[in-house]
């Protein structure tokens, strides 16, 4: 240990804090959470950036601070048009929590001051508590997400096996923590996933031009690129066969159930299944498209055949929408493309 890469960072802490402090300063992106910060703005930003990259949450920020400025707007909202304004955003339970999560805060006196209170609220994990109660109160609590781990494990060298990104963060976050300055917490936050995102990529990283390389013993070494060493994920293939149907100007289309689990109130194009057409059938017709997804761990190929309406009583969450109204309603963001691609094809 004594003169492990860790050791020599930690004996380096306050230099390399003022290394990484001076960066942020001089190199932060201008984003509009960032801009006279508040609490709502914070909390928003840090749901909407679970899993998603800046520059696709702009635009929907943007939108949802215009409908929903605070968070008395936003729990008087229905869900229906909380749902719409995330459409395309992807992981909708994000949405739902923020809804919930505004709710509950209403119903407090003042909201949380500290990461473990923020922990109990919906949607709120380890990193978005830390995130928010350090940028919005100074609490002491690092934000260790797979941009932050890349970012120590190679600080350190660190060549432990890791089995997936969720044990990586959880073996960092004591490491993480020691770092972190007792002055503006949030701001060194900040820094820590500015870093990850415009610097040290997770291939080719710009080590030329890091601000804290002398840090870095990944960087001495010359191989970056090596760290962490993250067993690869398991992706799973599924195929879905699902059917265009029409009828009198309107399109068939399956509304997911609203306990469900995922996409739970939001449309898409039916299985052949859920339409209750045999689906040995539906494959005889006209294949009209085949597009690929990712949904969590499974990459999905889905294969959109051209399909008579079904016949007598249609089956619970078929409902066929005039293509006129296609827009009022939610979709996922792939359906939604999708549908726009055949329409503009017909
Ligand atoms: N990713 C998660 N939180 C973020 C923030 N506050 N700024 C930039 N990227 C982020």
């Amino acid at each position: 240990m004594a003169n492990s890469p860790t050791a020599s960072l930690l004996a380096a802490k306050p230099a390399f804090q003022r290394a990484l402090a001076d960066w942020y300063r001089a190199h932060a992106r201008v984003l509009p959470w960032r801009e006279s910060p508040s609490l709502y703005k914070t909390v928003v930003s840090e749901l909407m950036l679970q899993q998603t990259q800046v520059k696709t949450v702009l635009p929907y920020f943007a939108r949802w601070l215009a409908e929903f400025p605070d968070f008395a707007a936003l729990s008087a909202a229905p869900e229906a048009r909380v749902l719409k304004l995330w459409e395309g955003l992807g992981y909708y339970s994000r949405a739902r929590n923020l809804h919930r999560l505004a709710r509950n805060l209403a119903a407090l006196p003042a909201p949380p001051r500290t990461a473990a209170e923020w922990q109990e609220l919906p949607g709120v994990g380890p990193y978005t508590a830390a995130a928010i109660t350090s940028i919005s109160f100074g609490a002491p609590a690092a934000c260790v997400d797979g941009n932050v781990v890349r970012i120590l494990a190679r600080l350190t060298a660190d060549a432990t096996p890791y089995r997936d990104s969720a044990s990586a963060s959880k073996a960092f976050t004591p490491l993480a923590n020691a770092l972190l300055p007792a002055v503006h917490p949030g701001d060194h936050n900040q820094a820590m996933m500015e870093l990850g995102a415009t610097v040290c990529f997770r291939q080719s990283p710009l080590c030329l031009t890091c601000p804290v390389r002398e840090f870095c013993a990944a960087g001495r070494q010359g191989d970056p690129g090596a760290y962490p060493r993250l067993a690869p994920k398991k992706m799973e293939q599924l195929s879905v066969t699902r059917v265009w149907s029409e009828r009198q100007g309107a399109l068939l289309l399956h509304l997911t159930a609203a306990d469900a689990r995922r996409f739970a109130s939001m449309h898409e194009l039916p299985t052949a299944e859920q339409a209750g057409l045999d689906k040995t059938l539906v494959t005889r017709g006209k294949l009209l498209a085949k597009k690929r997804r990712g949904i969590t761990r499974y990459q999905v190929t889905e294969s959109i055949y051209a399909a008579a309406a079904p016949r007598g009583k249609l089956q619970p969450g078929l409902v066929w929408v005039p293509f006129a109204t296609l827009d009022t309603l939610t979709l996922t963001g792939p359906h939604r493309r999708w549908i726009n691609e055949l329409l503009a094809a017909r």
